[in-house]
Parts: structure tokens; C-alpha cells; sequence
């Protein structure tokens, strides 16, 4: 089979598409037949070696590690898959390849009236999305400034909110202030006019803040929101200021509980991740570039096979 495998840490040039062999299930595994590798963040930071510390890799290895595709192999152990099943979750490592290995605890049947293209975009930043929520501790009928809220897990949680009826200020570039609306947010932009802008968007302030965009953000919103009531996504910088960064620990401990009951809200269009570009496994380091340069709405999806 053919993937996109990563040889060292470095550039793009450190990743090869190429054929490799088939991944081979173990006890308790089951195979899929890739249809969508959605691109994350983490695979470009783990090839620059900024993450080696938290994700140590041994190479040569291919990354991805949100799919969605067919199931082809099924194992044993007690679980409902059968082969021929679409699904879409969590794989721990190996997306970014024509087969992979995972577990059936990671992945969720896909709903008809969903497509594996739009399925592969729900997992991570519902996930995300809901940690975060929880662990700031949101209570029904506060004000949550949202930053980055264009982004997949920012999009995520700004529908999860709103569907609890909390009222949500979300930041983004003024290109994607009319997405916002329709999402239900009151949009504002990041940067230097934050500030001025969120008290004219809600002059009695906000209960909490979730940072999904990171570059500063944390440290410009303490001023006005304490500490113990804003969580970041992606800042490693910001627990020296007080604040909590949420961690997933990686790909191992993800699992379809974490988003399945939203596949059936996205088949009858009441929840929705955008896509931003698809590009052919080919050429997923273009994928990684344009998720690095960092100013597109949703995800970006890389395709594997047209499997539906
Ligand atoms: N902690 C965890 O468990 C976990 C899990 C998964 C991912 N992550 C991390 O979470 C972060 C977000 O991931 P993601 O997949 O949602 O999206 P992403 O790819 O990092 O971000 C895309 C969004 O960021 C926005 N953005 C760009 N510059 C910004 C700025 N200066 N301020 C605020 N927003 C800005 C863009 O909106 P505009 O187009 O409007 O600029 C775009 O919609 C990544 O750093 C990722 O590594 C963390």
C-alpha cells in the first residue's frame, strides 16, 4: 500500500509517499481501508520536533490519526463492526496511509445521510471541543468568549454551546465574521482590537474564556477574565500564567464515546464541521503547509480513496 511516511524530524522533505506493507491487525485490533486522513495541527509539530518531548517517535513512521473509511478486517473481542462498515474515529498513528489499524472503541458507525468526507471531520474537534468545555466548567446561561472560534475545535465548541443556550462571543479574521453568525456567536476579531472590541459585544464581561487560537491570546485576556476561569487548547506558555492547557495525551487515549452521538446531528445537518481544501494523499504535505499557515474555516481533509 501506499503512505506518506515521515523519516526523521525535519521539513517536508523528511516525508516520503511510498509503498510500504500492509499493517497486519493484532488481537483485538481491526483494520480500515482509509477513505479521509483529516489534517491536525500535531502532525506538522511532531515532524518539526516541537512536540518530541510529549510525543516521542521512533522513525520511520506515518502519522494521521483521525480517519474515516471502511472497515476491512474485524478481529475478535466482543463489538458490534462488521466488515463493510463505515466508520470514522480515532487511530493511533498510521492515518496517512490506504490501511490502518485501530480499535473498535475509536471508531463510530458513520450514519447514513453523512458522508466519510464530512464524517472525518467531526472526531477531533468534537472531542476537543467538549473536554475543554468541561474541564472550564461552563454552566448553562453564561457568556463564553470563544478564541479561534473558526477553527475545527473552535467551531465545534462554539456549536456545542450554543446548543446549551450559552451565549458566545467568538474571535476570528472579519472574512469569517458572517460564518460566526450563522453559527450562532457574536463576532469579534483577535489582535489588537480584542479587547476594545469584546466590551462593546458585552459590556458586563464574560464568564469564561476558551482558547482554541493560541499567539497570545491568554495572556492579553487575563486582564479582564481570572485565571481559574480560561483554558487554552494549544498554549504551552499560558500555565506559567495560572491558566490550564487541556491535553488529550495524545492519540491513546481517544475514544468514539467522545464524539459518536454527534455523527447522527451531522447526517440531519444540525451540526457541521467545514471543509476548508481536500488534497490526495499525495500531496499531504501541502495539507500540512496550508493547516501550519493557519487562517482557513474548519479542516482540511486529505483524500485516500473514494470509498462512498
Ligand atoms: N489540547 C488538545 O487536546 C488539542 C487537540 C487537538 C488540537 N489541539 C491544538 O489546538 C489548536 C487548534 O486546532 P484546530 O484544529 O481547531 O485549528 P487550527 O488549525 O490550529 O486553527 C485554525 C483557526 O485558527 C484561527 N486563527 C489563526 N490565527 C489566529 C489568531 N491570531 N488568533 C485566533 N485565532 C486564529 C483561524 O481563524 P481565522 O481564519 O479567522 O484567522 C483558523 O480558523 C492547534 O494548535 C492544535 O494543535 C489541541
Amino acid at each position: 500500500m501506499f503512505a506518506q511516511v515521515v523519516s526523521r524530524y525535519g521539513g517536508f522533505d523528511a516525508v516520503e509517499y511510498r509503498e510500504v506493507g500492509e499493517p497486519v491487525p493484532g488481537p483485538g485490533e481491526i483494520r480500515v481501508r482509509v477513505a479521509y486522513v483529516a489534517v491536525n495541527a500535531i502532525e506538522w509539530k511532531i515532524l518539526a520536533g516541537s512536540v518530541a518531548e510529549l510525543l516521542p517517535q521512533t522513525f520511520p513512521v506515518v502519522l494521521g490519526n483521525e480517519v474515516s473509511g471502511v472497515v476491512d478486517h474485524v478481529g475478535d473481542g466482543e463489538h458490534d463492526l462488521r466488515v463493510g462498515d463505515r466508520v470514522t474515529g480515532f487511530v493511533r498513528g498510521g492515518g496517512d496511509a490506504e490501511y490502518v489499524l485501530t480499535t473498535p472503541d475509536r471508531v463510530a458507525v458513520v450514519p447514513d445521510g453523512l458522508s466519510l468526507r464530512r464524517a472525518a471531520t467531526i472526531p477531533q474537534g468534537v472531542e476537543t471541543a467538549r473536554r475543554a468545555i468541561r474541564e472550564l466548567g461552563v454552566e448553562d446561561g453564561e457568556t463564553v468568549l470563544v478564541n479561534g472560534a473558526a477553527g475545527s475545535i473552535g467551531s465545534a465548541a462554539v456549536q456545542l454551546l450554543v446548543d446549551r443556550g450559552v451565549v458566545v462571543i467568538g474571535t476570528a479574521r472579519p472574512d469569517n465574521h458572517e460564518y460566526l453568525r450563522g453559527l450562532g456567536a457574536i463576532p469579534i476579531e483577535y489582535g489588537t482590537r480584542l479587547l476594545d472590541q469584546l466590551a462593546a459585544a458585552a459590556p458586563k464581561g464574560v464568564d469564561r474564556a476558551l482558547d482554541c487560537g493560541s499567539r497570545g491570546f491568554v495572556r492579553q485576556i487575563l486582564p479582564v477574565v481570572p485565571a481559574d476561569r480560561v483554558i487554552t487548547v494549544a498554549d504551552f506558555e499560558a500555565q506559567a500564567l495560572g491558566v490550564p492547557i487541556t491535553m488529550g495525551a495524545g492519540p491513546h487515549e481517544l475514544y468514539a464515546d467522545s464524539f459518536r452521538d454527534v455523527l447522527p446531528l451531522a447526517a440531519r445537518g444540525r451540526f457541521a464541521t467545514e471543509i476548508a481544501a481536500e488534497f490526495p494523499l499525495s500531496e499531504l504535505t501541502a495539507a500540512w503547509k496550508m493547516n501550519e499557515d493557519g487562517h482557513f474555516r474548519g479542516k482540511i481533509v486529505v483524500k485516500v480513496a473514494q470509498l462512498d
